[in-house]
């Protein structure tokens, strides 16, 4: 069971990955199948502690530098002929009907998926052809390398409070943050194709989710967010004599920023709350 939830972690990420790189009407696909796979992910995830079985969220290296679409999606397809056969181990036989189903037609529709040559590698650093000076073109690329790497951490660690959770006040804001950075990471992983400096995140130490004192995480948290509004003030100021456009976007997300430390702050409102009631 272990095994197989490290395999559809990897399957999940892999075809997020693919849908960066790709362009057009092929990434919505990709961005559909990578959020199933994701769902299987937190069903089997939920699965393993109903029956008690101990897991994390380590993973191996996904290897994802291609020139053409067509190779990550065979090595794809791969994963999934792996994860068909494995998944039989599980023993809710709903669960892994509902999954196997689900590979078998993202398989069979990946194979007739048009051919697109990558470019998500090539280090153009030139982002939707827009000529931005070279210390914004720094602050850029190090804002996508930190920045994805950082919703892909908030994406788990939520996922994982959610997951230990049975509170419906705070599931509703985990859910939420979950979404939001799935959003953020997809806006900055294409971002990152576009300018030919792709990367999957490095992977999370247990120590980050498994985590003690979740009232501590979520100051910290805030602390992070405001620190995250401050780089995309920074950077929107950086771009914004070359292009508004690009400005707009960061303003956007940092204005984003505000909501999210007001969910979590009601959250801490909350465990508060929840400590004083015994
Ligand atoms: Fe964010
Ligand atoms: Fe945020």
């Amino acid at each position: 069971m272990k095994t197989l939830l490290i395999k559809t972690h990897e399957l999940w990420l892999e075809i997020l990955m693919a849908g960066f790189m790709s362009r057009g009407e092929n990434r919505i696909k990709l961005y559909d199948f990578s959020d199933i796979i994701f769902r299987h992910f937190t069903w089997l995830e939920h699965h393993m502690i109903a029956i008690g079985e101990p897991y994390d969220y380590d993973r191996d290296i996904i290897p994802v530098k291609v020139d053409r679409l067509s190779i990550i999606l065979n090595n794809i397809n791969r994963r999934i002929s792996e994860l068909d056969l494995q998944i039989m181990a599980c023993p809710d036989k709903n669960l892994v009907q509902r999954i196997s189903s689900d590979l078998k037609y993202i398989s069979s529709t990946l194979s007739t998926i048009k051919e697109e040559s990558v470019t998500a590698f090539d280090t153009s650093r030139v982002l939707n052809g827009i000529a931005l000076s070279k210390e914004a073109t720094d602050a850029l690329t190090l804002f996508l390398f930190e920045e994805s790497y950082k919703e892909y951490e908030l994406i788990m660690i939520y996922n994982y409070l959610q997951a230990h959770s049975e509170d419906a006040f705070l599931n509703r804001i985990f859910q939420i943050m979950i979404d939001e950075s799935k959003f953020h990471l997809r806006s900055f992983g294409q971002m990152m194709a576009e300018m030919g400096i792709l990367g999957v995140p490095r992977t999370i130490h247990k120590s980050l989710y498994q985590i003690e004192d979740v009232r501590q995480f979520l100051r910290d948290g805030i602390e992070e967010e405001i620190a995250a509004k401050e780089m995309c003030k920074e950077l929107s100021d950086a771009v914004a004599k070359d292009s508004k456009e690009l400005a707009a976007f960061f303003d956007f997300i940092n204005f984003q920023e505000d909501y999210h430390i007001s969910l979590m702050t009601d959250a801490l409102v909350h465990y508060e709350g929840l400590e004083n009631h015994g």
